[in-house]
């Protein structure tokens, strides 16, 4: 379909709260879909929510093939190609991981991020079919990343070391 402009931090829409998807399986639910994997393989990244690209909905895809891109800590696990709509996150421990993490819509930039280790995720996919998992680690901390979109969340909001929080072409020189 289309490779859409990502609009970056400031936008209004990324500050806002997404609508949840109310009609599944429509063409235009497909077609904003297709705009998403669209966009996120043409900027190289690992996950993507509409409101980046200023559709305020409740609608993320994400995936992480073998090849993936490093993360600076090794290679993390796969992580299946996935449309989350309408998502529930729930954590199942206390448990959080300090990871580094980084934004289609905060170019040029990194910070390590407090993330819970284990989630349950439910949701559905474009189509309206129930999605449940269980998962840990780097999968768990990409869908939170991308869930907190729907909540006009970005992630510099939860760096709590500031110190770690700087343009990626700086921080290379000591990570
Ligand atoms: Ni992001």
């Amino acid at each position: 379909m289309a490779v859409r402009t990502v609009i970056r931090m400031g936008h209004p829409v990324l500050r806002g709260v997404a609508e949840p998807v109310e009609r599944f399986d429509t063409l235009g639910l497909h077609a904003l879909v297709e705009d998403l994997w669209d966009t996120m393989h043409a900027s190289g990244g690992i996950g993507i929510a509409a409101p980046q690209i200023a559709v305020a909905r409740q609608v993320v895809v994400f995936g992480l093939g073998a090849h993936g891109a490093e993360t600076g800590r090794g290679r993390p696990a796969p992580i299946p190609p996935t449309v989350l709509v309408n998502p529930v996150i729930e954590p199942l421990a206390d448990v959080m991981t300090d990871g580094w993490e980084a934004c289609l819509s905060v170019p040029g930039l990194r910070g390590v991020v407090p993330r819970y280790a284990r989630i349950r995720y439910t949701g559905f996919d474009a189509f309206g079919n129930r999605i449940e998992r269980e998962v840990e680690d780097y999968h768990a901390r990409v869908v939170q990343h991308e869930c907190d979109h729907l909540d006009g969340v970005l992630y510099p909001a939860r760096i709590r070391d500031m110190t770690t929080f700087g343009f990626d072409e700086e921080l290379a020189v000591e990570t």
